[in-house]
């Protein structure tokens, strides 16, 4: 009957229901936790596979090309990388470490779109020495650095001008604000604005005028932003368009925010793209056609992964039952920095009722990690189910695939968990081996005492 009611809120707000991915089963799990130990991540390659596709097919009504691009600041595992590679799709990608481990894993140059922050002048040259041909740039003095790059490298990039909308947005992670970080304003009145380095642009012999990005935000459930954004950009490029007569754009990159879930349920893909894409082809209407580009991090990989996690410690108070887990925000720092609601479950719980009410006498759980820090405590999903937790048994932490392993801290001297995939084939890989505590000594330096 709850859920009966539920479901029909849901419906009325058009939203997506909640969304636990069991992909491994209890008795997978506590054997992979035996096997490797825990703190343990499990992560599953078909879900990285069908997210591709529905991301893909969420844009379907867009009248030109759609091409998707993996943000790998979400997830560096290169077992994750070399699922997408296999996919064909592109990378987004902003430091040179990025670039190193997808050139490790042989990810081709030409599906890789550089943005970068810095923008120095040494990093651009090697960017460019790799083969990758197109780049975003993101100030004036960016540009300048690109064209050097390109100049004593003569090679001509596909450049991108990564604009500041300026337009508010909705969300828990923005990145379009008023003199903001990232990107230039339309027309700011200064160089560091995208009128002034388009025009830059138009004439110029060692960069090729692509298009344009922007990125507005992380976890974006309320749209309005990229339909305002869009329609600035659609004034803008009509302003372009008279001033320059050859102005055309290639390549228009809205960036990411595709939401996952946590705690409350969001929109699907679909429902984003159906939001604006009407707005993108009138777009093309106007302009001629161009490629859409759409970045993508947390959507892509946060339902692939769970964080299995050992009960070591209880204790009970009349109201509350502490239960002290062996991870913390050292491996899910989201938990604590924007009180992410991972939605957690106890492994064993399902299917067994009458000892889980044995087990937490009504009481609710407070759910601690094993740091001795005042935030290492871990906020509950809605669907979060612990009950039938005890000393012993193994707790999931679920769509933990983005922004965690990424963050993963050696605070308290704490190691690096394994992280074993469920491969394409139902096989469990271990593909990456956790850290010892004697090579934590080493990497900070113990050898050189
Ligand atoms: C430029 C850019 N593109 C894409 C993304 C990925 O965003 P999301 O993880 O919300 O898809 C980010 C995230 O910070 C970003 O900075």
């Amino acid at each position: 009957m709850v859920e009966n009611s539920q479901l029909q809120l849901t419906k009325k707000l058009n939203l997506t229901t909640h969304h636990i991915n069991h992909f491994a089963e209890p008795i997978e799990i506590e054997q992979l936790a035996v096997r490797y130990g825990t703190p343990l991540y499990i992560t599953d390659e078909s879900t990285l596979h069908k997210k591709v596709r529905d991301l893909r097919n969420a844009y379907s009504k867009f009248n030109g090309q759609v091409k998707l691009a993996y943000s790998v600041k979400a997830n560096f595992t290169p077992a994750v990388l070399l699922s997408f590679i296999r996919d064909g799709i592109t990378f987004d990608i902003t430091s040179l470490g990025e670039l190193h481990f997808l050139k490790r894993c042989k990810a081709p140059p030409e599906n890789v779109i550089y943005t970068s922050v810095t923008e120095e002048f040494q990093e651009y040259y090697e960017v460019l020495q790799t083969g990758i041909k197109k780049v975003v740039v993101s100030s004036f003095s960016g540009m300048t650095n690109l064209a050097k790059a390109a100049q004593m490298l003569s090679v001509k990039p596909l450049t991108m001008v990564r604009v500041n909308p300026e337009v508010g947005v909705k969300a828990e992670i923005r990145a379009s604000y008023r003199n903001g970080k990232f990107g230039v304003p339309f027309n700011g009145g200064t160089i560091d604005s995208a009128t002034k380095m388009v025009k830059h642009l138009m004439d110029n012999d060692l960069l090729h005028f692509e298009g344009f990005h922007f990125h507005l935000g992380s976890q974006i459930t309320d749209f309005s932003c990229f339909i305002h954004a869009i329609d600035k950009m659609h004034n803008f490029m009509t302003k372009m368009k008279k001033e320059f007569p050859r102005f055309t754009v290639n390549t228009l990159d809205i960036g990411g925010g595709t939401p996952v879930y946590y705690n409350e349920s969001v929109p699907t893909p679909s429902q984003m793209a159906d939001s604006y894409v009407p707005r993108l082809n009138r777009l093309i209407e106007s302009h001629g056609p161009f490629d859409l580009l759409i970045e993508s991090g947390r959507y892509l990989v946060a339902e692939s992964s769970i964080l299995i996690s050992k009960i070591v410690n209880t204790k009970e108070y009349n109201e509350q039952k502490v239960v002290i887990v062996d991870t913390g925000y050292h491996l899910l720092l989201d938990a604590a920095l924007l009180k992410q609601e991972y939605p957690q479950e106890t492994v064993s719980a399902r299917g067994s009722i009458n000892e889980q009410s044995r087990n937490t006498n009504g009481k609710s759980i407070h759910l601690a990690g094993r740091l001795c820090d005042t935030y290492d405590v871990f906020p509950q999903s809605k669907a979060s189910d612990l009950t039938g937790a005890k000393i012993g048994r193994y707790i999931s932490f679920y769509n933990v695939g983005a922004y965690s392993v990424v963050f993963n801290m050696p605070f308290h001297c704490q190691t690096k968990p394994s992280i074993v995939m469920k491969t394409s084939n139902g096989e469990y890989k271990l593909v990456r081996r956790g850290t010892s505590y004697e090579q934590l000594f080493i990497d900070e330096g113990g050898s050189l005492i």
